[in-house]
Formats: C-alpha cells, sequence, structure tokens
C-alpha cells in the first residue's frame, strides 16, 4: 500500500492506494499551491524507496529537480535524467544497450518496431530490413578494434 495521506472527513483515516492500482490511471486535482506537484513527488520517492522502477515525465520543470534533490543515495546511479533544455547534459539513454546474442536481437527488434510505428506512413519492408541490419552490424562490430 501507498499512503497518501489522511483524510479531511472520517476522523482523519489514513488515505492509500495498493500497488496494483497505482499501475492505473490516477488524477490528482486541486487549485495551484494545493500540494500536487509535493504529492506527486512523496508518491515517486516511496516507488524508489522500495526499490520500484519509475518513469517521471514533467512537462513544467518544478517536480524532477524537487525528486532529483531527495534521491536516496543508492538511486542516483541508476537515475537517468533526459532534459532537452540544458546543453551540459546529454541524454543518456542507450537504445542499443545489450549484452549477448539474445538481448541484441531483443533490443534491435525493439527499436525497428518503434521506429515502424512512428513512420508507419514511409515504411515498407525494405526499410524494416536496412534499419535492422544497420542496427545488428552496429551492435556486432562493437568489439572490433
Ligand atoms: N501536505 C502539505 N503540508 C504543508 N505544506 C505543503 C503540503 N503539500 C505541499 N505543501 C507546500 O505547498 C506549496 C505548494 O505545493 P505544490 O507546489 O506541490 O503545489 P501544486 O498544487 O503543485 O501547485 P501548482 O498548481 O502551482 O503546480 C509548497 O511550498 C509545498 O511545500
Ligand atoms: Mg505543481
Amino acid at each position: 500500500m501507498k499512503p497518501l495521506g489522511v483524510a479531511d472527513a472520517g476522523g482523519g483515516r489514513s488515505v492509500g492506494l495498493t500497488i496494483a492500482d497505482s499501475r492505473h490511471h490516477l488524477h490528482v486535482i486541486g487549485a495551484t499551491g494545493s500540494g500536487k506537484s509535493t504529492l506527486m513527488a512523496n508518491m515517486v520517492l516511496a516507488d524508489i524507496e522500495a526499490g520500484r522502477g519509475a518513469v517521471v515525465i514533467d512537462p513544467k520543470g518544478d517536480l524532477v529537480p524537487d525528486i532529483i534533490a531527495r534521491l536516496p543515495e543508492r538511486a542516483i546511479e541508476p537515475t537517468i535524467l533526459l532534459d532537452p533544455a540544458r546543453e551540459d547534459i546529454r541524454p543518456a539513454l542507450n537504445v542499443l544497450a545489450a549484452k549477448g546474442e539474445q538481448q541484441t536481437q531483443l533490443v534491435v527488434d525493439n527499436l525497428v518496431g518503434i521506429f515502424r510505428k512512428i513512420y508507419t506512413a514511409y515504411w515498407g519492408p525494405r526499410t524494416d530490413d536496412i534499419m535492422r541490419s544497420a542496427a545488428l552490424s552496429l551492435l556486432r562490430g562493437r568489439d572490433v578494434p
């Protein structure tokens, strides 16, 4: 159970969200300054604290700095920050990170699948073949001096 807070009604009962329910959509509605971002930051930090993975998309830019400032020590290294607005850090997500033949096939398959979906209108079997071969060549050639 993820604690959300204490209810105003019902004599101050604790209110929470089960882990299974938290995988579904959750609407947080409140006036400006009522604590929506603080609640979301606390929920993300609770997930991280419990060892659950979390993806945060922050179009406004105030939530991520708040979370980063409060990240536990052991969560810093595995955290990937993608910030297109900053020139001093590069996106550090290697979409071709794979170990071994099985992972290589899977990673390339996923990548080609994503491009096929994004560029459906321009995608054909030839493009599919070229992209798959190019990605496989990049991965296979990694250890060649
Ligand atoms: N439970 C709480 N108790 C006391 N103060 C709180 C609580 N939750 C948030 N605050 C404080 O209230 C202020 C506004 O919180 P927050 O930024 O989370 O609001 P918001 O609903 O996200 O606002 P906005 O709509 O502008 O994004 C912050 O200073 C925060 O520290
Ligand atoms: Mg906010």
